[in-house]
Parts: C-alpha cells; structure tokens; sequence
C-alpha cells in the first residue's frame, strides 16, 4: 500500500492507518474464538445435552469444537505476539502497555471520563491509556485460559505440546481447582469484553473519529484534537 493512501488529507481531517491487517484479522479471529470456546465451555460446564442416540456423539462434538477454537485462539495470540514486535508503532508492544504515558493519557483521566465525572475524551490515535490497561489484564487472563485449558486437555491426550502449555500444573495442582479457575476465567473475559465494548461505542460517538469503522478497516480520522 502506498503512503498516499496510508494517510490521506480530507478538508480539516487526515485518514491514519492506525490497525494494520494482522492486528484486525487475529482481533476478529479472536473474537470468534472466544465466541465459540465460551458457547461449548458453557455447555460443556453444565450439560443440558438431549440425545437420542450415543452415535449422535453430541458431547464429544462440543468438545471437539471447543478443542479446534483452543488451538485457533493460541495460533491468532501467537501472530499478534509476533506482530507486537513487527508491527507499526500503534500494534508495538510498548503501546500495549500503559507506563510511562503523559498526563493527558493517564489511566486516571480515562476513568473519570467514563464514569462522567469530568474530563474530556482521550483523542488517541491509538491505544488509550485505559485500553492499555485493559489488553494487559486480558493477555494475563488469556494465559491463564490456555494454560488450564491444555493442563485439562493432557489429562485425555498426552502430546508433549499440551504438557508444555499446561500439563505441567497437575504436579501442584488438583482437577477441580483446574476446572474451577478454567471456568471462572470464562466470566472474567466475558465481563472485561462487555466493558470494552461499551467504552467502544461510547467513544466512537463522543469522538467521531471512525474508532469501531477502524477496527474493520484500519483507518482513524484525525480532527485535531488528539492528545496522545
Ligand atoms: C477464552 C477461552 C476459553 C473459554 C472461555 C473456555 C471455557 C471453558 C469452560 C467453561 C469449560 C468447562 C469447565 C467445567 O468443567 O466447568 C471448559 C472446559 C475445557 N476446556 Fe476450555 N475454554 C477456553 C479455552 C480453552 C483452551 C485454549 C483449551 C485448550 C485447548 C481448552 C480446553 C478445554 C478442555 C480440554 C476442557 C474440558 C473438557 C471436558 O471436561 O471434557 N479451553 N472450557
Ligand atoms: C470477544 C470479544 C472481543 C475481545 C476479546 C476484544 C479484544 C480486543 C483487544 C485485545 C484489542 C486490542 C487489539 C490489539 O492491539 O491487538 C481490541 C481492540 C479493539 N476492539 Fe475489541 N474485542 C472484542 C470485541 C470487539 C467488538 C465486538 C468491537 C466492536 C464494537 C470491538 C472494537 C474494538 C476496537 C474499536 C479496538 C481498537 C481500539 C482500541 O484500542 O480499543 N471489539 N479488542
């Protein structure tokens, strides 16, 4: 792609290549795997399963499902590990990571502006200071979601693999505390993903900067206004 349509100037407003592919595709990967392994982990937690016949074979399915997804969620996290060092500065690890950010980028200022209770928009280009917080929180769930989940997965397969990502935890630790913390993640994600969501939309509107177009195409419109 050429630098014209990298960044492009329209009246007052400039087009910014913010996200580029691999950070989308291992985002909307992501999302569909999370989508998937919360879907069959819930039914594989609570079986309400009605089959008529053992052929039907409908738990092993779920479980078969949900094992696929596992394996295509560590996959996308790897690419976007790979990319946090390839990428451009917006995908860089150093922006994952709130520290060291200017005032106007505090985690603080974010706050209050999302409880209402004052301050104005972050305007960044990229991560806010907030999101950074929020995406390593996530990164420290992820681990834990694949690490349980292949220590439960070595307990019916015994490929070194999933004893490398996991297995290794049953010298310390017993069934039920593995499922209990694989379990209770799955809520922890699905809290952090409501609140991301929201935060979202609320700054695409506060902001009007193209923030969710920009997540499917790549590109953020600039006003002017931003801070960081
Ligand atoms: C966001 C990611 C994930 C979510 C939300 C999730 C959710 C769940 C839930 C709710 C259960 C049921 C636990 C229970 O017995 O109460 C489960 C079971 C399981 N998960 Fe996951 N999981 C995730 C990732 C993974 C990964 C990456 C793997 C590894 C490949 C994995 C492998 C397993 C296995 C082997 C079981 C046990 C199945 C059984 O008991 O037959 N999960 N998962
Ligand atoms: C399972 C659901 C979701 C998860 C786990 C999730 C997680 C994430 C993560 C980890 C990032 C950082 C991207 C990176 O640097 O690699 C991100 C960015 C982003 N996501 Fe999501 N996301 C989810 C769903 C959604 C949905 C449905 C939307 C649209 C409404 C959305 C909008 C965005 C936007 C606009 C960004 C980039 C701006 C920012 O830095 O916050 N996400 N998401």
């Amino acid at each position: 792609m050429s630098a014209n349509t990298m960044n492009e100037k329209i009246g007052s407003q400039r087009r910014v290549y913010v996200w580029e592919f691999p950070v989308r595709l291992t985002h909307w990967v992501n999302v569909a795997a999370i989508t998937a392994l919360s879907v069959t982990g819930f039914m594989i937690g609570g079986p309400h399963v009605h089959s008529v016949h053992t052929e039907d074979f409908a738990m092993g399915m779920l479980r078969f499902i949900h094992l696929l997804a596992g394996y295509v969620f560590v996959a996308s996290l790897l690419v976007r590990l790979y990319w946090a060092f390839a990428g451009n500065d917006f995908a860089s690890w150093r922006h994952l990571f709130p520290f060291g950010r200017p005032k106007a980028c505090s985690v603080s200022e974010n706050l209050k502006y999302y409880l209402f209770m004052g301050g104005q928009p972050p305007f960044a280009v990229g991560h806010t200071a907030l999101g950074g917080v929020f995406y390593c929180v996530i990164c420290v769930v992820y681990i834990v979601m694949f690490t349980t989940g292949f220590a439960l997965h070595q307990q019916s397969i015994y490929p070194a693999f999933a004893k490398f990502m996991g297995g290794w935890m049953w010298c310390s630790l017993p069934l039920q505390t593995v499922k209990l913390v694989h379990h209770v993640s799955m809520y922890a994600i699905i809290g952090a993903v409501v609140m991301h969501i929201y935060i979202a939309m609320y700054l695409d509107r506060a902001e009007k900067n193209s923030l969710i177009g920009s997540i499917f195409d790549g590109y953020k419109i600039l006003t002017g206004r931003e801070r960081c």
